[in-house]
């Protein structure tokens, strides 16, 4: 019987998990169904139980269950642990296996793709909420010179620093107190644009040929792309390489092979931008 996988989200009708997947599977030649499924607010639980009963090899979580699946896990992960959050499940008879690949997606995708290292580098994470939280270890794990997280509220930055702090050294302190300091990448995982707002970036926080990454994606450039392009960013990117190579992980994960993502990449990019 061929493999069922899915992606479980509320809303999901535009997930682009299942083309992605389906790329992968067949570059792979891999014998998978990959399908979106929607799971109620209040039935993520459930659909994981008929998923699991049904036979389903594994599963991708997104927004608003990220949380819930973590707690529903029988195993996690040392960076799912990390982070708090799952995006992977993994059945395999009674057990749910989480796992989170959305940190690794974001390293492979700003040191592969655009070929930017992350060692040695002073980067700056700009909120503090789950998407912030889920990539944290996985750039410690790089070794940058720093990390500091920026975010409105200084004490959620500060607490989500301490958190971290026995794998490297991390700071945390609002937007203002990046006033004194330049960064060499400087990446967005607030949800400020959702709501149309823009950041409150002091002025002078790039240094020479510095990145500005942004986890958001969408047609042509962001709004944080173009902000930080205009404050001096020598490079911007969005989050949509960051989609793939999350996905990429997971595949990975689920059956031991890395499917090859730049062809995925470029032909996701020319359907958004056409
Ligand atoms: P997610 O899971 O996407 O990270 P979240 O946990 O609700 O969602 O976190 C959203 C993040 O975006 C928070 O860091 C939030 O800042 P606050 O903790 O101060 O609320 C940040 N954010 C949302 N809107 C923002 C805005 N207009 N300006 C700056 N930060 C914003």
């Amino acid at each position: 019987m061929t493999d069922l996988y899915v992606v479980f989200g509320n809303p999901i009708a535009h997930s682009k998990s299942p083309a992605i997947h389906a790329a992968f599977a067949r570059a792979s030649t891999q014998d998978l169904i990959y399908e979106a499924r929607l799971a109620a607010v209040d039935g993520f639980k459930q659909a994981i139980s008929e998923f699991q009963a049904a036979g389903g090899k594994g599963a991708n979580v997104t927004v608003p269950f990220k949380e819930e699946a973590y707690r529903l896990c029988t195993r996690l992960s040392e960076r799912a642990a990390r982070a708090g959050a799952v995006n992977t499940l993994v059945f395999n008879g009674p057990e749910i296996f989480g796992d989170n690949t959305d940190g690794a997606g974001l390293v492979r995708d700003i040191t592969h793709n655009l070929a930017c290292p992350l060692a040695g580098q002073r980067i700056l994470l700009l909120g503090a909420g789950g998407a912030a939280r889920g990539v944290i270890a996985p750039l410690l794990a790089t070794q940058p010179a720093s990390l500091f997280i920026a975010n409105r509220g200084a004490e959620k930055a500060k607490a989500l620093a301490k958190g971290f702090s026995d794998i490297a050294p991390v700071n945390g302190g609002n937007f203002a107190e990046t006033a004194d300091k330049s960064f060499d990448i400087v990446i967005n995982a607030t949800s400020a644009s959702l709501s149309g707002e823009s950041l409150p970036l002091p002025p002078g926080l790039f240094a020479t040929g510095s990145l500005a990454y942004d986890m958001m994606y969408g047609k042509g450039e962001t709004p944080f792309m173009a902000l930080t392009r205009q404050q001096g960013a020598a490079r911007c990117a969005d989050g949509l390489g960051m989609l793939i190579e999350q996905a990429a992980e997971a595949f990975f994960v689920w059956r031991g092979v890395r499917p090859a993502t730049t062809a995925v990449l470029d032909d996701l990019r020319a359907s958004l931008n056409g």
